[in-house]
């Protein structure tokens, strides 16, 4: 029986039960766990994407997954939370990283006694001792980067374990945190061990668009720096493998018929938070069915109307006048025919205009999920219908 209960889908939770593979991601940070290990010097990577795109889910499952690959991975992972020294959060997280390379640094320990810039002291029991002059203070950048280096050779020591540090909503970061951790950062990257490789760090950012800009106008060049990692929409055909397979993903033995799937792809246009809400919608639709069907689907979309119109606002916040030009342009077409040279020709309004004429506008719309290609190849397609619903209002 299908109840709000034993309802699988968890809209509005960082960590997805029912999940659509990341594969792309997931095998980007896989490869560079590995290449931690052997001591390639790797720049952290980027992930810098809107609300609700599925950026908490990643690390969350990068955290599980790391343990499958590299059974002794360390995995360090810390949420950057506006208003809060993040400095201090992740210096936390650092002493109970150290905790989990045992034997060479059991008893080790963190100790930051004071924020504002400054880290006091820092003693790890038994492997580092600072000397530190209790009335001087050490800058918090070189503080950090004593830790994060004790931290990469004991991980090294405790038989060649990688160190994954994965940090969340980056564009939280508070100023005096930011330089220091990415002058750490750039510092640990940097260094050699006693074996001559670069200290084992694979390091992953998630932060909100605009994260990188903000590094780069604060000239945290090590940070502007970080490579970028695309994280877009859901691919359909991860939907529909996911959703083939739902009977595993609950215990009520529920599975999805094959119009309740397609409807689900059309319905929540590869985005995440929708594709958990329009599923909760449809599983609470009907105590009895053990099919999810299309109306069940539908039904979903109709309950969820509010919160899907707005994250269709929060889609076009923040986009330029060009861009919702051409989205109006788009909305103003007939649905089959919104190729990007129809698209542009409308919104510069002459029949000369060519496709590449508003390349930037259509590449920048389709990584923000607002428009995706069609699937037949022809154009393009609003990737959430609230989203035309919306420029039409
Ligand atoms: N790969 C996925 N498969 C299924 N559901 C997912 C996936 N990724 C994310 N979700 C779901 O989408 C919603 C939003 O995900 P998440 O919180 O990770 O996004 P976010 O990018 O971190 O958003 P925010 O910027 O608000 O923190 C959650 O309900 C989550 O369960
Ligand atoms: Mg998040």
């Amino acid at each position: 029986m299908r109840t709000a209960t034993n309802n699988p889908f968890t809209p509005g939770f960082g960590d997805a039960a029912v999940w659509v593979p990341r594969t792309r991601q997931v095998a980007a940070v896989r490869a560079m766990v590995s290449r931690a290990r052997t001591g390639a010097r790797q720049a952290p990577r980027l992930i810098e994407q809107e609300r609700g795109f599925g950026k908490t889910s990643l690390l969350a499952a990068v955290e599980d997954l790391a343990s499958d690959w590299e059974d002794d991975a360390v995995v360090i992972r810390v949420t950057a939370v506006e208003g809060e020294p993040f400095m201090t959060a992740l210096a936390h997280r650092l002493s109970q990283g150290l905790r989990q390379v045992e034997g060479t640094v059991g008893a080790a320990l963190v100790q930051v006694s004071s924020w504002l810039g400054r880290v006091r002291e820092i003693r790890l029991a038994g492997v580092l001792e600072v000397d530190v002059d209790e009335t001087a203070e050490m800058p918090a950048s070189l503080a950090l980067g004593r830790a994060l280096q004790e931290l990469g050779a004991a991980a090294r020591a405790d038989g060649d374990r990688p160190v994954v540090l994965l940090i969340d909503e980056a564009q939280a970061i508070d100023a005096p945190s930011r330089r220091a951790v990415f002058t750490a950062l750039q510092e640990v990257i940097n260094t050699l061990d006693a074996t001559g490789r670069v200290l084992p760090f694979a390091v992953v950012l998630a932060g909100l668009p605009g994260t990188r800009a903000a590094f780069k106008r604060h000239r945290v060049t090590f940070g502007e720096r970080c490579r970028d990692l695309p994280l877009e929409s859901l691919e359909d055909e991860a939907i529909r493998d996911t959703l083939l397979r739902f009977d595993t993903f609950n215990t009520e033995g529920v599975t999805f018929a094959g119009d309740g799937i397609e409807e689900m792809i059309e319905a929540t246009g590869g985005h995440p938070h929708v594709f958990q809400l329009v599923g909760e919608g449809a599983w609470n639709h009907r105590e009895d069915g053990q099919h999810i069907t299309a109306e069940d689907v539908r039904a979903g979309v109709a309950q969820s109307q509010r919160e899907l119109a707005m994250i269709a606002q929060a889609r076009l916040n923040g986009l330029t006048e060009s861009q919702l030009g051409w989205l109006r342009a788009m909305a103003g077409i007939a649905e089959g025919e919104r190729t990007l040279t129809s698209i542009c020709r409308a919104f510069r309004g002459r029949d000369s205009a060519t496709a590449s004429d508003c390349g930037s506008i259509a590449d920048a719309l389709l990584t923000k999920g607002v428009i995706r290609r069609a699937d037949d190849g022809s154009g393009v397609v609003f990737a959430l219908r609230s989203i035309e619903d919306h420029l039409r209002a």
